[in-house]
């Protein structure tokens, strides 16, 4: 039989938790797994601008046809213009250009590919955490992969370890960053230290891949951009990736970019063309739908206004449920152990609770999150904040 010598792997760890919390028959469960932003009624909307959108897209689009390597067009512009802001002076000097991809997930990957091909011999340095699918990506790249540390066991940010290992990056590696709402942890740097990445990433001649999946979910749509602006204005060579899956909603139609900033026009030309190329053997052409919405919404200044205004509720009430969760936590005397929850941005947050205490969470109380700890804050049900702080309060005090 050809298939008999093939095993079983394990289900993905944030995926497959959807499943398992289907299955719970428990009604008073948590869904603090997957990153997926939930409204006050538990359900994640479909954006008023996207609907609006989709049904310009219905009554005047006119073709399905094949949309090309780099996808489409006005999209990429306008991506680029949301990622690097509408007056870049990269944009203007045609330095800068979009790759439309399925999702922001298959920026990586598009990336990664990049990486292996164009660049061989060129590492990767990933946080210490990172979210886990940035592992298997360069991996299945083949490119080479290592950690500078981050967050350590102390769930707080070390920035001197972090540009201490870095320091020591071999010349010309590529370093991986989240420019904001970091996942899984939570946990931004600041302007402060990103100016000091950025000086470590200069004199070690790193080539910086900013991964850029919740733009708008942190401090605001430009304040979000500030690390990328800063480094795409002060750097020659930058690599972004955008997704559009969290700030449109978007998640199933698979809309992202990979933005590359490059020495002159010509050059970006060459990179463009390894990049179309690399593409073909990947997915062809990429999912037009969710980028037409995008380049739909982001086209028209009143669809644009509402769309803002939109993401602003959404990032509104993502701060409102981390207040919410710590002052639930107050009665049990864990406000304090807890406090980070509030220092931390966009839709996800290390607890600090460990393996087992996630496990029990789950098994006895129907809370599902990440098995590092990662709590899916957007996904929290704001009226059973009580019950859930007196869930968490009892795994604590086992
Ligand atoms: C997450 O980390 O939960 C999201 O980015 C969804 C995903 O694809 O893992």
């Amino acid at each position: 039989m050809h298939f008999a010598a093939i095993g079983r792997v394990p289900g993905d760890p944030i995926l497959g938790l959807i499943d398992a919390y289907n299955q719970d028959r428990n009604p008073n469960k948590f869904d603090l797994g997957v990153g997926v932003y939930k409204d006050a009624n538990g359900l994640t909307p479909i954006l008023q601008s996207v609907k609006q959108a989709e049904q310009r897209l219905v009554d005047q689009q006119l073709t399905k046809s094949y949309i090309g390597g780099h996808g489409d067009s006005r999209f990429g512009e306008l991506i680029s213009e949301l990622v690097l802001g509408a007056d870049s002076p990269l944009l203007k000097a045609k330095r800068a250009g979009a790759s439309q991809t399925p999702g922001g997930t298959g920026a990586l990957r598009l990336a990664a590919d990049f990486i292996a091909h164009c660049l061989p011999g060129r590492g990767i340095w990933l946080s210490d955490p990172t979210w886990p699918i940035h592992e298997t990506i360069f991996a299945s790249a083949g490119v080479k992969i290592s950690h500078y540390p981050y967050v350590g066991s102390d769930n707080t940010l070390n920035v001197e370890a972090m540009l201490q290992t870095l320091e020591q990056a071999p010349i010309g590696d590529v370093v991986l960053l989240h420019a904001c709402c970091h996942n899984p942890t939570g946990f931004d740097l600041s302007q402060d230290d990103w100016l000091k990445v950025l000086e470590v990433v200069r004199r070690r001649e790193l080539l910086p891949l900013i991964d850029f999946a919740y733009q708008g979910f942190g401090d605001g749509l430009e304040e979000d951009a500030w690390s990328t602006r800063l480094f795409t204005a002060q750097l020659p060579e930058v690599l972004i990736t955008s997704s559009c899956s969290k700030n449109f909603g978007l998640y199933r139609e698979r809309v992202g970019a990979l933005i590359v900033c490059a020495g002159d026009a010509e050059k970006l030309t060459d990179v463009r063309s390894q990049l179309a190329n690399l593409a073909r053997n990947l997915w062809s052409n990429p999912p037009d739908h969710g980028a037409a919405v995008v380049a739909t919404i982001l086209g028209d200044a009143q669809l644009k206004a509402q769309w803002a205004d939109e993401v602003h509720a959404m990032r509104n009430r993502i701060a409102q449920l981390r207040s919410g969760l710590v002052e639930a936590l107050a009665p049990f005397g864990l406000a304090e152990h807890f406090a980070h929850i509030n220092l931390q941005r966009g839709m996800f947050s290390y607890t600090g609770l460990n393996a087992e205490q996630v496990q029990v969470l789950r098994e006895k109380h129907s809370v599902y999150m990440v098995g590092s700890g990662r709590a899916n804050i957007a996904g929290v049900d704001g009226t059973r904040l009580d019950a859930l702080a007196k869930a968490i309060a009892q795994v604590c005090t086992r």
